[in-house]
């Protein structure tokens, strides 16, 4: 059998996109929570000052804060073994700068944790997923500032205390690599150049220098954060977590070849570079020099982070794209980080291009450079899913995506990946992170929430529901319906 016994399946959603509650117990406003609802090809909005006229898909998103119960009892139906969800820093400390923890958070977080456990299913948490505390953006531009190392480092306490014995499994930052392009600016670094009017989110002005200094700061917080989590249990095991995108030559023109590996070391490499192996990579330089981009670090910091290497290494997998050395060959349409469009792969609706073997491609890559155990904590097919008149939803095109997938981390492990978990992402449907929306559904659970607010919010299992379910139970043996 290709997945090893104890292989984690399960699958993975984030607070700000599924909790709601935005604004009870005590949480704070978090940077997600001032984002309107948009679509594909209309971009949501930024608003730092909340409009009565606008709709914010996070504010009750499919308010999981209250329904985690149902929602965990239904990934426990299908046989998860892991669950992996984030903790709200801005539920935990409201502005990010407090001095002691909201107790209301933490007490909250303990109900979900239990729950998880006493259905047989590890908790695998994400400590910071795209919601950085907006009072942190206000006081000091975020991770701009080295003194929010300090601020998250106390989040991290507060959780590896609390949660100690019971958790044991953490990502310092989701898709930590998202800030090597501008998208990553607000959500991942909490940073935003206009603080009173209204902005879109695409096409926000950029600032290069400030997105690398932050990431800097982000690597000597990781490293610290690895170091706690282990002097606090040392059964404490912590990974990096990196949208993996795999970028090919579009042609075996060695201009090409080259363009594909200027665009991989950056994007693809470059973090899992300094959280692995506990160094910046010497090809960095040339690309900072290049942009004027001067990296200040403190004494000590290159210290930290070879003492803070991670334990396993985590990715998000949802696509692949082409580099090209012609300038005059335009992006594909929903290729929202850059690269030209595969003319060998279909897209989503959504314009990601879908492909099963490069995720094999991409975990041996991996593997072979790094040598950790991997889990793949996200991937999965945005699309809309309709209801039938007979309350089905028959989503086979989810299905078929998914299994392709499996597939391929069969032949990764067959090759000889040490691979040891899968969490597809959205295993309950949620608001879509890049557009706001909650048309683009990827869960095996229907929710009855729309995007002009409007729906139950009540929950159904989709066709993939039943499909999953036995891939589970005979632990991936059996990828054909039953
Ligand atoms: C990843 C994020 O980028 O992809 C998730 O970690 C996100 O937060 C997921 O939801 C899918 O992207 P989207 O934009 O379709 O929600």
């Amino acid at each position: 059998m290709a997945f090893p016994e104890g292989f984690l399946w399960g699958g993975a959603v984030a607070a700000n996109q599924c909790e709601g509650a935005w604004d009870e117990d005590g949480k704070g406003v978090s940077v997600a929570d001032i984002c309107t609802g948009g679509s594909f090809g209309a971009s949501k909005m930024i608003t730092p000052v909340l409009r009565d006229d606008a709709f914010y898909p996070s504010h009750e998103a499919i308010d999981h804060y209250h329904r985690f119960r149902e929602d965990i009892a239904l990934l426990a139906e299908m046989g998860f073994r892991c669950f992996r969800f984030s903790m709200a820093w801005s539920r935990v400390f409201p502005n990010g700068d407090e001095a002691e923890p909201n107790e209301a958070a933490l007490a909250h977080y303990d109900e979900v944790v239990d729950c998880c456990l006493e259905h047989g299913i590890e908790p695998l948490v994400t400590i910071s997923h795209y919601e950085v505390p907006f009072g942190l953006t206000r006081k000091c531009q975020a991770w701009r500032s080295r003194e929010t190392i300090g601020y998250y480092l106390n989040f991290c306490r507060a959780l590896f205390e609390r949660y100690r014995g019971r958790v044991r499994r953490w990502l310092t930052f989701n898709e930590i690599n998202s800030a090597t392009e501008p998208m990553g600016a607000l959500l991942n670094q909490g940073m935003l150049a206009d603080l009173e009017n209204p902005t879109p989110f695409m096409g926000q002005p950029d600032d290069p220098q400030a997105r690398f200094q932050g990431l800097h700061h982000m690597f000597v917080a990781s490293a610290r954060a690895v170091a706690m989590a282990h002097e606090v249990d040392p059964a404490n095991q912590v990974g990096c977590m990196v949208l993996f995108a795999a970028s090919y030559p579009l042609t075996c023109d060695p201009s090409d070849v080259l363009a594909a590996q200027r665009y991989n070391r950056v994007f693809n490499w470059f973090c899992g570079d300094v959280q692995c192996r506990g160094s910046y990579p010497t090809y960095m330089d040339a690309y900072f020099a290049e942009r004027g981009i001067e990296i200040v670090k403190e004494p000590g910091d290159d210290e930290v982070l070879a003492a803070g290497t991670v334990d396993f290494y985590s990715l998000s997998y949802y696509m692949s794209s082409c580099q090209s050395a012609d300038p005059t060959l335009e992006s594909g349409p929903g290729n929202i980080l850059g690269g030209v469009s595969n003319p060998h792969l279909a897209a989503s609706d959504w314009g990601w291009q879908i492909d099963p073997e490069g995720l094999r491609y991409s975990l041996n890559e991996i593997w072979d450079r790094y040598g950790l155990p991997v889990m793949v904590v996200e991937n999965g097919l945005g699309a809309r899913d309709e209801v039938l008149p007979d309350g089905t939803v028959d989503d086979g095109y989810r299905i078929d995506y998914l299994r392709r997938h499996i597939q391929a981390m069969e032949g990764a492990i067959e090759d000889g990946v040490d691979l040891v978990g899968y969490t597809p992402w959205g295993c309950i449907d949620l608001v879509s992170a890049s557009t706001g929306e909650m048309a683009k559904r990827y869960g095996f659970i229907y929710v009855d929430k729309h995007d002009d607010g409007t729906g139950d919010l009540s929950r159904r299992p989709k066709r993939s529901f039943w499909w999953y379910k036995n891939v589970i139970a005979s632990n991936g043996a059996m990828l054909d319906e039953a």
